[in-house]
């Protein structure tokens, strides 16, 4: 196929990206992984499901970045998931080490590559590979937002008995606790759920979407979410692979807009084929730009803890 997306790491998030990257034929696939085997054997497998699916997306798989060498995209999921009772942000210096010498070798095999990265502490995780790559701002992206909204949208439309298609949802911040599900700029058909929820039923759906990630690794209990965080990753690939222009909500560098500088935080962006094309700064009140505040002050201090870690 005309276009290659690389996914650095065939765990349980990298293995199910590839398999919806080929299914969807946006691409040809690349798997890497540090173990032996596994993204070959996955790999083989997806390309032996490859007749039934009717895809030529070509999945290989590989120890080695020569494998990855000129890929459009760069997917990077490598690192340590969360086990029960761990904060996503108890994963820094593990997976700060990781996505250092994963995007080391990424860059230089494709330079030209837009890196989206999946890997927690996700926005911290997201200045790691900015500074590591030296690539330009919009080409290190980060995914939560779509994951986040994804969950408030399936919350939503479960409350209200409606199909998840009609639903639309902002959830901006941080990928933590302090993350900012946006009610007001989220919608059923149109109409603003503020107008279909009463406050206690919003603020429930609320919780819901921040606690999200904690409630499904809660009941897999020896990792965390794949299926959906696999489906956000892709949307946003896609974008990018077909210059869609999709405004989604990503972790992005921010140099002024919002009131933050030098800082990655999830705010909508527009996706293109050169890979952030967009910030758009949408109004606030003044209890969101609050709740805003607090979860950049969040990214903020896991920023000067991978300092103090080098
Ligand atoms: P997993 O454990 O199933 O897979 C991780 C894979 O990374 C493993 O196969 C491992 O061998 C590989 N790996 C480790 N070090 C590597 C290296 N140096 N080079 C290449 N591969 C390496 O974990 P899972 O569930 O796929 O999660 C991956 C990461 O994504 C975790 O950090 C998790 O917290 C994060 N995540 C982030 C989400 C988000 O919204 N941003 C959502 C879901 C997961
Ligand atoms: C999630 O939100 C663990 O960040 C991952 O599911």
């Amino acid at each position: 196929m005309d276009k290659k997306v690389t996914v650095v790491g065939a765990g349980n998030v990298g293995a199910t990206a590839a398999q919806r990257l080929a299914e969807k034929e946006l691409c040809d696939v690349v798997l890497l992984d540090i173990i032996e085997g596994l993204p070959q054997g996955k790999a083989l497998d997806l390309a032996e499901a490859a007749p039934i699916e009717k895809h030529d997306a070509h999945p290989t798989g590989s120890n080695d970045y020569e494998a990855s060498a000129n890929s459009d995209i760069v997917i990077i999921t490598a690192g340590i998931p969360r086990k029960p009772g761990m904060s996503r942000d108890d994963l820094l210096s593990t997976n700060a080490k990781i996505m250092k010498n994963v995007v080391q070798e990424a860059a230089k095999h494709s330079p030209d590559a837009v890196l989206i990265i999946v890997s927690n502490p996700l926005d911290a995780m997201c200045h790691v590979a900015f500074n590591t790559s030296g690539f330009p701002k919009n080409r290190v992206i980060g995914m939560a937002g779509v994951l986040d909204s994804a969950r408030f949208r399936a919350f939503i439309a479960m409350e209200l008995n409606v199909s998840v298609e009609n639903t639309t949802a902002f959830v901006l911040g941080g990928h933590g606790d302090t993350m900012v599900p946006l009610p007001r700029y989220s919608t059923v058909a149109g109409i603003p759920i503020t107008e279909l929820l009463s406050k206690e039923r919003i603020d429930a759906l609320v919780k819901r979407t921040a606690n999200g990630g904690a409630e499904i690794v809660g009941l897999l209990k020896t990792g965390s979410a794949f299926y959906a965080p696999a489906s956000a990753a892709v949307e946003m690939a896609e974008s990018i692979l077909k210059d869609k222009k999709k405004i989604l909500p990503c972790a992005v560098y921010l140099e002024g807009e919002y009131g933050y500088n030098d800082l990655f935080i999830g705010v909508p962006v527009k996706l293109g084929g050169n890979g952030v094309e967009q910030i758009i700064e949408i109004t606030l009140t003044e209890t969101e730009k609050t709740a805003l505040d607090k979860s950049a002050q969040a990214v903020r201090e896991l920023k000067s803890l991978l300092k103090k870690l080098g």
